[in-house]
């Protein structure tokens, strides 16, 4: 089917209080694991691209791909720019045909960020394209190990409360304790903050830096109200870890339409435990 807007997965997703993940389409091989993992599961999937993989593939190409591989499914399939950071990407981002969109403005002043996020709600609502921003910073080094890593600031709830109040955007994704990348020692959830946050927005909230949080507490935080995970480092480390495997156990190896099966395995076993484990709750309805 064609690509499918992210607002009404999401919604039925924070409704019934389980989750859809959020996986990053780094490439064919990437988009091709993914897709088939939610396909044998049968559930809806969120294929999200960060400004640095529109920028390696080219947006015309990277959009085409996944709608091409969103066409041929059954399965309900949605494109999302991933920590968009200018408004310029997200109207590159919306006429390539993304069907989901976020904007990035955490780095700015509250006031900066608002004005930012309320500019774009303004263009992608007008085409029926739901937004997601950040408040606060969820920390850590996102996609690009060049970008310096940044310290966790949780987020206040009552300037969520605020933002999303002035922004009228349609998912929320606040800092309560998870970070994007390798976690150096065990993270530490804020579940009475994530509470207070999630009464006080009342959108689907958005978990990012979801690699290395454990089963127990991804159900904890659907629970909630959280409706949409994002994972990469775990899928990013799978692939590499099998990818280098098979070539030094195959030095003669050299088809590049070979080299990928295992690591592309890996990564679509990756993404069905990952999806199983935000579908639990769903089960208990
Ligand atoms: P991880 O790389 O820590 O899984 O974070 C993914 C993410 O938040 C993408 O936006
Ligand atoms: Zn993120």
């Amino acid at each position: 089917m064609p690509l499918v807007s992210s607002k009404e997965i999401l919604e039925d997703a924070y409704k019934y209080r389980y989750a859809i993940g959020a996986f990053p389409g780094h490439h064919y091989e990437m988009i091709r694991a993914i897709i088939s993992a939610a396909e044998e599961l049968d559930t809806p999937v969120i294929i999200q691209t960060t400004p640095d993989t529109i920028l390696y593939t080219g947006i015309h190409h990277l959009a085409q791909m996944v709608k091409t591989a969103a066409e041929n499914t059954k399965i309900p399939v949605s494109l999302h720019l991933d920590h968009g950071d200018s408004f310029h990407l997200v109207n590159q981002c919306l006429r390539a045909g993304y069907s989901s969109i976020m904007i990035d403005g955490s780095k700015l002043e509250l006031e900066d960020n608002i004005l930012l996020v309320k500019k774009v709600v303004e263009v992608c609502h007008a085409v029926d394209v739901p937004v997601e921003a950040e408040l606060g910073t969820i920390g850590g080094a996102e996609d690009n190990s060049n970008v310096r890593n940044r310290e966790i600031f949780l987020t206040n709830p009552h300037l969520a409360e605020k933002f999303v109040n002035r922004t009228g955007i349609d998912f929320f994704a606040p800092a309560f304790g998870t970070a994007h990348g390798k976690y150096k020692s065990e993270p530490k959830l804020d579940f009475p903050l994530l509470d207070d946050i999630s009464n006080r927005v009342n959108i689907p909230i958005v978990m990012h830096g979801a690699s290395g949080i454990s089963d127990k507490d991804l159900q904890k935080s659907i629970q909630y109200g959280i409706s949409k995970v994002n994972f990469s480092t775990d899928l990013k480390s799978a692939f590499a870890l099998e990818l280098r495997q098979h070539l030094n156990e195959n030095p003669s190896q050299e088809n590049p339409r070979k080299m990928f099966i295992t690591a592309r395995e890996s990564v679509k076993e990756i993404v069905k435990a990952k999806i199983k484990v935000l579908q639990g709750s769903k089960a208990a309805v």
